[in-house]
């Protein structure tokens, strides 16, 4: 007898909870593994599925898009898509979703446990203790900049830009924050006030960035905005690399124009810039804004009823317009 369940190909092993449902309800075009696939592999599994999830390593292109004739669906494991040619999927009539809500508490928290170890100087006093060489407390050892109490400059205003303002209350952070227009004043704390790119960046203790990547967001922080900074100022980037110009900000960080950095996320990861591993004022994490099990089991789910609904004529909650 024909198993009558739809087709999934899935790019990547997800977390297990998420595998026992699609192993269940799907017939898989093969088990994934815990690693990117080729771009030919990629593509050859796309062609066999009537729906698919993606993450935000794989790059699915025109080329990929038009010859999965079969696909339905792709659900894309992230909240940014930036790793889809949109476009081709529109002409196609390929439904595209992705995750968004189930990832900004995690995301959120991450953006300030960055911001806070690279403030504070956490990963350098963690390798002091490890490395034997501590010698006990000293009134002029590892000293970082105080966080409460200043200005936190927001880059992007939406989910995740907003969770990120919302937690500064508590360290008494006045928010600046700088979206491609004002917010309308009724949906915002009125404290969080409008800034221009230039008046934030110059403004702010701390710039976090929280924009999607397109193309009038890429490189949005180069030279000229890195030297819009305080000398005293602090970078955190935790929405995707290419909004930073890498080489500049690390000539930036090497020259002093600013204190220092804390990067989730890298032009052409898993690659950084020469030179950023070198430099003691950055905190360098390995893409981890929504790695906690919760949010990444939320995150399979949500691709889940995605693919439910299309294959069952349904629109898609999640769809990207
Ligand atoms: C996203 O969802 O875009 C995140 O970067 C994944 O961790």
């Amino acid at each position: 007898m024909t198993d009558p369940r739809p087709t999934l190909y899935i790019s990547r092993l997800l977390p297990d909870p998420v595998m026992a449902i699609v192993r269940e309800r799907f017939q898989l075009v093969q088990e994934p593994l815990d690693a990117l696939p080729a771009p030919s592999a990629l593509r050859e599994g796309l062609c066999q599925a009537d729906a698919a999830i993606v993450t935000l390593g794989d790059r699915i292109d025109a080329e990929a898009i038009h010859a999965a004739t079969r696909l339905k669906i792709l659900a894309n494991y992230a909240v940014g898509y930036n790793n889809i040619d949109l476009m081709a999927a529109r002409q196609r009539g390929l439904i595209v979703t992705n995750t968004p809500d189930v990832l900004t508490d995690a995301t959120a928290d991450l953006t300030w446990a960055l911001l806070l170890a690279t403030a504070r100087r956490v990963v350098e006093g963690d390798s002091l203790v490890r490395s034997g060489h501590w010698t006990g407390w000293s009134p002029i050892q590892l000293l970082g900049a105080e966080v409460s109490g200043k200005t936190l400059g927001i880059i992007g205003m939406g989910r995740i830009g907003q969770a990120v303002a919302q937690r500064a209350v508590g360290f008494r952070m006045p928010v600046r924050y700088h979206s491609r227009q004002p917010i309308a004043t009724s949906s915002l704390p009125r404290e969080w006030e409008y800034r221009s790119l230039q008046e934030l960046l110059s403004e702010a203790d701390v710039v976090t960035i929280h924009v999607p990547l397109t193309p009038t967001t890429h490189h949005l922080i180069g030279e000229r905005e890195l030297s819009w900074m305080r000398p005293t100022a602090f970078l955190i980037n935790t929405a995707r690399g290419p909004i930073i110009d890498e080489g500049a900000l690390v000539d930036a960080l090497e020259t002093g124009v600013i204190a220092g950095a804390g990067l989730d996320v890298y032009e052409q990861e898993p690659a950084m810039h020469s030179g950023l591993a070198q430099l003691k004022q950055v905190v360098l994490l390995p893409h981890l804004g929504s790695a906690t099990l919760h949010a990444r089991v939320q995150m399979g789910l949500v691709c889940v009823n995605n693919i439910h609904a299309v294959l069952e004529g349904r629109p898609a909650p999640n769809q990207i317009p």
